[in-house]
């Protein structure tokens, strides 16, 4: 195939697209209570799920319209045991700038230096409490030790750019705010604050949980008086830095979704379906074509009907969320 630009993807609302979270399994070996229930059914049919192969081909199409940022994400993206090659393939496709992983951090030890040598660019870790019995409670699985020592390995080392997501819950663990904050003292780690998500089957968000953008800002402001505001992008819509900390701070909005605007990303389920913006459930299936041998146009031209339908933010979503869970989309 050559890798000259067919033609960019941009959306009725004239956003370019040129990012793909791809998320690679639906598994996870957590279970969040945010995210699904202990009772959660993963597909165990490996066949419905896309192949590296597959995966590939999506990327080298999406790369000749102009996407140059791949996410790799689950469930938990690390759970796939060909996530090293995944990494290696898609760095060698002409015009992918950055190839990027955003993990749970549980396997890391296991995968972090095959990844650095693959060409990984950068890593963000969720982790949502520095608590080891609060980690016991949100993820429902006792593996706070390994999680951390993976991050203190990747914060000493600094192998390779990081950054955290701490998804922030009302009297979980909002009071955490300062020891996040303290990484970035001595690491140059950015540590993000997520809003809270309805995608869960047994809406945890509904019972008072949710945490918003302007809180965090509140209390970041209240708590720094020497909190500088520096330019946000993207999800990282509010972003600070404070004086003689070699990191930096951002609060994601997820739920807020003031960064609609700015939108440049379409997703890939873990089951080939093209999802234009998080909000939406039903997707377009790509997986029958990539099955069919399909022409690289049609892959294209339905990547290009799915930008068609990208909604101008969250809110004009479909909406028809029966979603059980973010581990189907990849967050
Ligand atoms: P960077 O490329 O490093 O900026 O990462 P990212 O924020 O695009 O990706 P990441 O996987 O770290 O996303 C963290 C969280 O931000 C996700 O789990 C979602 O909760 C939220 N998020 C990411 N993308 C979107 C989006 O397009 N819309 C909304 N509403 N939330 C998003
Ligand atoms: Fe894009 Fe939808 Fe996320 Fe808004 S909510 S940033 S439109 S994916």
């Amino acid at each position: 195939m050559s890798s000259t630009f067919q033609s960019s993807l941009v959306d009725t609302f004239q956003r370019p697209v040129d990012y793909v979270r791809i998320a690679v399994t639906s598994r996870c070996n957590l279970r969040c209570s945010y995210c699904m229930s202990e009772a959660h059914q993963e597909s165990t049919d490996a066949h419905s799920q896309l192949s590296k192969q597959e995966i590939v081909t999506i990327i080298k199409v999406l790369a000749t319209l102009g996407v140059t940022k791949v996410r790799f994400t689950g469930g938990e993206p690390l759970l796939r045991m060909d996530i090293v090659e995944l990494v290696r393939e898609a760095k060698k496709i002409a015009g992918i700038k950055t190839v990027n992983l955003t993990t749970n951090g549980l396997l890391l030890d296991s995968f972090l230096p095959a990844l650095v040598d693959a060409g990984l660019d950068a890593i963000n870790f969720s982790i949502d409490t520095l608590d080891r019995e609060r980690y016991h409670t949100i993820t429902r699985r006792d593996e706070y030790r390994r999680v951390r020592d993976n991050l203190d390995n990747l914060l000493a080392t600094a192998v390779i750019p990081t950054k955290l997501n701490v998804v922030l819950m009302r009297d979980i663990n909002s009071d955490e705010i300062l020891r996040f904050v303290d990484l970035t003292r001595e690491h140059a780690v950015t540590v993000r604050f997520l809003e809270l998500q309805p995608f869960d089957d047994h809406q945890i968000w509904r019972t008072g949980k949710f945490f918003s953008a302007d809180k965090i800002q509140e209390l970041l402001k209240s708590n720094y008086s020497g909190l500088q505001t520096i330019r946000g992008h993207s999800t990282q819509y509010f972003s600070y830095v404070l004086p003689d900390h070699k990191g930096s701070i951002a609060i994601i909005p997820a739920f807020t979704r003031n960064f609609c605007s700015q939108c440049n990303k379409i997703r890939i389920t873990s089951d080939g379906k093209i999802i234009s913006c998080l909000y939406e459930q039903k997707g377009l299936k790509l997986l029958p074509l990539l099955r069919s041998n399909a022409s690289h146009e049609s892959i294209s031209d339905l990547f290009r009907k799915a930008v068609s339908l990208k909604p101008l933010d969250g809110k004009h979503s479909a909406k028809d969320t029966g979603r059980t869970s973010m581990s189907e989309i990849g967050g």
